[in-house]
């Protein structure tokens, strides 16, 4: 008996491979189906094969059952073959298309770094603190009373000429061009008790914007008053700050100065820190770098403050922590600060 039957000229291998080139084709799930339905559904081509059955003969009929549930079953095993095939590139071009990728390593948040001045200005007041300063915090928008007047800054008084004032609509209300314009307001909620603060905080001044000079910028002032206080406890507070901040060999130096609410007024530098006071840029080759104004408050402040300056005495201090950072970070440019710059923020 030949495996082809004439009669019903059924080519087992050829509808075979015609049905799997055909599935090889098929695309996507709805192609699948089609192909399904028109090859081993049942109306599919398969199963009208299989009528044919009842036309053979009886030792042909065995036979012709076998071959036939083979095709089935060889099929059946392609379609489900080509159906997972289908379903992975269509994974696949989803997982590429981006929408997610289950697979990859998740991505580390990155976490926020503190602001070089919000690290130099908790430095130094890290060190006050150990020295026994409390922290005051006052208002950035003061009157003009508190910023010059009880400073002993009347109105008309030259220095206030050197801060270019930021003004509000109310013309006796300013932002506060130095943190010395909290010292008042920390005298009359302390006295006649003995005080130890320092205050931090944001000052402006309406300057050109240049890379030395900024409209905002942050102070730290130190205010102590007490009985018997002198100008060696200034310089001893200040010097063991700048060893303790600076490192334990530095020098420091104080030079005469003016200022209206300190007398005497100084200011302090500290041996330069990179050069070792040998000379280099940073210094200027003058061995000394300029931290910060200093002084023995003025007679006048204590008296505006509620202390009488017949038994109180205090000294006062201020300086920059930007201006420090750029010292001990070596920076030229003050706008790097308020630029919002991540890869210049981050860095410290
Ligand atoms: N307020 C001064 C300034 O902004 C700095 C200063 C100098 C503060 C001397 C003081 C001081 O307390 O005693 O330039």
């Amino acid at each position: 008996m030949s495996e082809t039957s004439p009669e019903t000229s059924l080519d087992f291998e050829a509808v075979q491979n015609r049905a799997e080139v055909a599935l090889a084709r098929c695309e996507d799930p709805e192609q699948l189906e089609s192909w399904y339905y028109a090859t081993l559904g049942r109306k599919g081509e398969v199963q009208l094969m299989s009528r044919q059955l009842g036309q053979l003969s009886a030792e042909e009929r065995p036979i012709f059952g076998k071959r036939v549930n083979a095709l089935k079953q060889a099929l059946q095993v392609a379609y489900e073959q080509r159906r997972e095939e289908i379903e992975r590139q269509a994974l696949e071009r989803r997982l590429s298309a981006g929408a997610i990728d289950v697979t990859l390593p998740g991505r580390r948040p990155r976490t926020g770094t503190l602001h070089p001045s919000t690290l130099v200005l908790r430095a130094m007041c890290r060190i006050f603190g150990d020295m026994g300063f409390q922290i005051y915090r006052s208002p950035d928008v003061v009157t003009d009373e508190y910023n010059f007047e009880w400073l002993n800054m009347p109105p008309e008084h030259p220095a206030r000429d050197m801060q270019d004032t930021f003004y509000t609509r109310d013309e006796n209300v300013v932002l506060r061009t130095h943190t010395s314009a909290g010292q008042i307001l920390a005298m009359r909620e302390y006295h006649p008790e003995p005080i130890r603060v320092v205050l931090p905080g944001m000052c402006y001044r309406n300057e050109q914007i240049t890379a030395r000079s900024e409209i905002q910028f942050h102070q730290i002032e130190g205010l102590a008053v007490g009985e018997g206080i002198t100008f060696a406890d200034l310089k001893g507070t200040l010097t063991e700050f700048a060893r303790r901040f600076f490192g334990a060999e530095r020098q420091t130096r104080f030079r005469a100065s003016y200022f209206p609410f300190t007398e005497p007024s100084a200011e302090m530098d500290v041996s330069c820190f990179q050069c070792d006071a040998k000379g280099c840029r940073l210094c200027k080759y003058s061995g000394w770098l300029e931290i910060l104004g200093c002084g023995m408050v003025h007679p006048v402040v204590l008296r505006n403050g509620g202390y009488d300056p017949e038994r109180f005495s205090g000294f006062a201090f201020g300086t920059g922590p930007e201006r420090i950072a750029m010292l001990k970070y070596g920076l030229d440019d003050i706008r790097a600060f308020w630029g919002n710059d991540l890869r210049f923020l981050t860095q410290f």
